[in-house]
């Protein structure tokens, strides 16, 4: 059982100390446990080129990015594919997951999983995930943060099971007065490790119950539902897993977010959902190439236009 934890906050800061807890769990439960901080890895930005997603397109046996011998990625990725269980722990900055941890996961796109075991690479498993958000203040300036966390994940196809939003921590070491945290950093090892021996299709949620508004990916993050581009719509949708539904109020009159019938229909945190933006994308490049020649003409104007930058 291979578990490995991604940090992305300082060195002996607040969520380390959560992070190296619920390692610990992993590990007393029989886990070969690696730990990395982002800050000591070279990771460059995604350019944005598509050569990955055309080179798995032109039957690329393994994954592809220009930046391939040039950073680190790949030697963190080969590690970060073959685990059973994942933990990550991000500090919250601007309500959102730090910025080093969205740089290292926008270069997720040629090790998308489902895509690798596509075109036949070996050994990726069925990991389970548990994600730490640590913040200097409550839930009201950390909106973003789990949630941000949690929509990494879709592409790696890792299926979270336990959240912990870590708060009032401000300093290093202000996690350390909150022993209740800390306890609860334990039980995200036990429940990662418990995931980790259910059968694949067993698992599920074993975070708290009551977390968040949206009961299949427990986050707190909810938008009105607008029509998808193959005119699907619901009244309220999850912002994080897609699940589309409306809300309700039940018997005791608290509101809830009730998923509809048809409410998993697109939900990213499920394959065959996931599996139905693959068309949405497609629609759009086959509009492109219809209008390659009207884009080629309106394009002239933009590319002849440049402002000065700054010196
Ligand atoms: C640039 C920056 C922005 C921050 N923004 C927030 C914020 O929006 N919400 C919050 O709760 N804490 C915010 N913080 C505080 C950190 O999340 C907090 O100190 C946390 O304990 C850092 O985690 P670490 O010790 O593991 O690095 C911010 C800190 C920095 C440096």
């Amino acid at each position: 059982m291979k578990v490995m934890g991604i940090h992305a906050g300082r060195k002996n800061g607040n969520s380390s100390v959560l992070l190296k807890e619920a390692l610990l769990v992993c590990r007393e439960s029989g886990a070969e446990v690696t730990m990395i901080n982002l800050h000591d890895f070279n990771i460059k930005y995604c350019t944005g080129c598509e050569s990955c997603t055309k080179n798995m397109a032109m039957g690329g046996k393994k994954p592809f990015c220009v930046w391939d011998g040039k950073d680190d990625m790949d030697l963190i990725m080969k590690e970060f594919l073959v685990q059973d269980g994942v933990i990550i722990a991000v500090p919250t900055y601007d309500l959102m997951p730090a910025g080093i941890y969205i740089s290292f996961t926008n270069r997720f796109l040629p090790y998308e999983a489902a895509f690798l075991k596509e075109i036949g690479v070996k050994g990726i498993k069925d990991r389970v995930g548990a994600v730490i958000s640590m913040g200097g203040s409550t839930r009201a300036w950390q909106s973003m943060a789990l949630e941000g966390i949690q929509a990494t994940m879709f592409t790696q196809s890792i299926q979270i099971v336990d959240q912990i939003l870590g708060t009032k921590c401000t300093n290093p070491g202000a996690v350390v007065l909150q022993p209740d945290l800390i306890e609860r950093a334990r039980l995200l090892g036990k429940n990662l490790v418990k995931a980790i021996h259910t059968p694949v299709e067993k698992r599920e949620w074993l975070g708290d119950k009551n977390d968040g508004w949206c009961p299949v990916c427990h986050s707190n993050s909810l938008s009105l539902g607008e029509p998808h581009w193959d005119g699907v719509q619901w009244p309220v949708e999850c912002q994080v897993c897609g699940a589309g539904g409306d809300i309700q109020k039940d018997e005791n009159g608290k509101w809830k977010f009730v998923v509809a019938e048809n409410g998993l229909l697109k939900c990213r945190t499920i394959e065959k959902g996931r599996a139905l933006h693959m068309y949405e994308i497609q629609a759009g490049m086959k509009k492109v190439m219809e209008n390659k020649e009207i884009i080629k003409e309106k394009m002239e104007k933009y590319k002849n236009i440049s402002f000065p930058s700054i010196k």
